[in-house]
């Protein structure tokens, strides 16, 4: 029998032997996927801890069903049992253009509150890849999840929101502003900065990452982008006190060298982060940055180690953390079994990373690396890759699980 997942008082999870972990595989590709992926988990599990952990998947009824019934009560039952489990893994949903339905992964984060996104992006060989030196990346992205331009506050050009608000710019606070402006507003919190900034840190010091950079524009935008900076240092110093260091204690007393156990925290202008991440990406390690410049530089990423087919994802808030691919349900593919099933594999690592259990995590990894290098590889993948060979969804999956078998621990 499978136990519930606990957390203390400082939201630290307290995890059993056999958790029960509930699952929403998704719409489209999403069962097949998934039929591959959790073989893959059991079998990095069983393996890294020689049988004596297992987790027992709840399946959650959730997706295009949901959506044609509007069913409010199926919304908040499956909420409720992710807040009960604690951590939770699904597939991608399918999203309704133009019908005026909120998409139900941003129904998901919110009714959550899952407040920092996690996107880790390495590259795995052969892949192919835009750039000479993909392997140089190895990274990983905290955005904030809740607030910045994304948090929906904006109104149409003309509309009365918009000329009320621009009546109030030009006459109480002197702005110059055109009158037919549509209008946005940017929150950026020290309370949000702050939970984003502490989560990325202690990443950093539970998995040996020597830096964690913020990125942000606050040259230009002084109050909302330069407060994730300075609000960013402030928490790390108060959290972490001497765990952390600046570049300038780093290079007056440690030669540049970063010492073991401890984290340098520094910070760059989101444009030349986009230079820097092309021209020399291994400088970075864990970032941290608000929601937009986040959306931006994580697809980049991704592009830049071969594409979002690959790419695992994390939602987590304080109380819970869903994980997921961040492709969608590419439906011209759905129901062939030749999708690709690497990105909610990596996202179960992730979820694995998220328990403790990182010797798991790390074997799923290595599952994957080793089955991508034998060239065997789904069809997205295998016409670009001298050699390749395609095979379905299922039987990449087995291919995982058979080097997860023959891995060295
Ligand atoms: P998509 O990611 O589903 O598909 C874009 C292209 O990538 C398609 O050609 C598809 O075949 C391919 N592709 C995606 N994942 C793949 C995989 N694992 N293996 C092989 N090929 C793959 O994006 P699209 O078409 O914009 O969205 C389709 C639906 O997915 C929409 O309803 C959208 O709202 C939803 N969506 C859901 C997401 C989520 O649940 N997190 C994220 C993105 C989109």
């Amino acid at each position: 029998m499978g136990l519930r997942i606990q957390a203390d008082a400082h939201h630290h999870l307290i995890v059993p032997d056999n958790p029960i972990i509930p699952y929403i595989e998704g719409d489209g590709i999403g069962r097949e996927i998934w039929a591959a992926a959790e073989p893959v988990i059991h079998a990095a599990v069983d393996k890294a801890f020689q049988g004596m952990k297992k987790i027992e998947f709840l399946e959650l009824l959730f997706g295009e069903t949901s959506f044609h019934t509007s069913d409010q009560r199926l919304e908040e039952d499956v909420l409720s049992r992710i807040r009960e489990y604690r951590v939770a893994i699904k597939g991608p949903l399918a999203t309704p253009v133009g019908r005026g339905i909120r998409s139900l992964d941003a129904r998901i984060r919110q009714g959550l509150d899952l407040h920092t996104c996690i996107r880790p992006l390495r590259y795995y060989p052969p892949v192919p890849s835009p750039v000479k030196h993909p392997e140089k990346v190895d990274i990983v992205v905290f955005r904030e999840n809740t607030e910045d331009l994304y948090a929906g506050i904006e109104w149409d050009a003309r509309s009365d929101e918009a000329r009320s608000l621009i009546n109030i710019l030009k006459s109480r606070m002197n702005c110059s502003i055109s009158d037919t402006c549509a209008i946005g507003i940017k929150p950026i919190s020290q309370e949000g900065t702050r939970r984003l900034v502490i989560r990325a840190v202690q990443y950093a010091l539970d998995h040996d990452r020597a830096s964690v950079t913020l990125m942000h524009k606050g040259d230009i935008m002084k109050y909302t982008e330069g407060g994730f900076r300075k609000w960013g240092y402030r928490a790390a110093v108060e959290t972490f006190g001497d765990r952390v260091l600046t570049e300038e204690q780093l290079w007056s007393g440690y030669e540049g060298v970063v010492p073991q156990g401890r984290v340098v925290i520094k910070d760059r202008l989101a444009d030349m982060m986009f230079a820097q991440m092309l021209l020399g990406p291994e400088q970075f390690d864990v970032i941290a940055c608000p929601n937009l410049n986040g959306d931006y530089i994580s697809d980049a990423v991704a592009a830049q180690v071969g594409g979002l087919g690959i790419s695992p994802g994390a939602n987590i808030g304080d109380e819970c953390a869903v994980f997921e691919p961040t492709h969608g349900t590419a439906p011209d593919i759905a129901g062939k079994d030749m999708a690709n099933p690497c990105a909610i594999i990596l996202s179960g690592a992730t979820m694995l990373d998220h328990l403790g259990w990182t010797s798991a995590a790390v074997l799923i990894r290595k599952g994957v690396a080793g089955a991508l290098a034998s060239g065997k590889v789904t069809r997205d993948l295998a016409s670009n890759i001298p050699g390749g060979e395609a095979v379905s969804c299922s039987q990449f999956g087995r291919n995982i699980v058979a080097q997860i078998k023959a891995a060295n621990l």
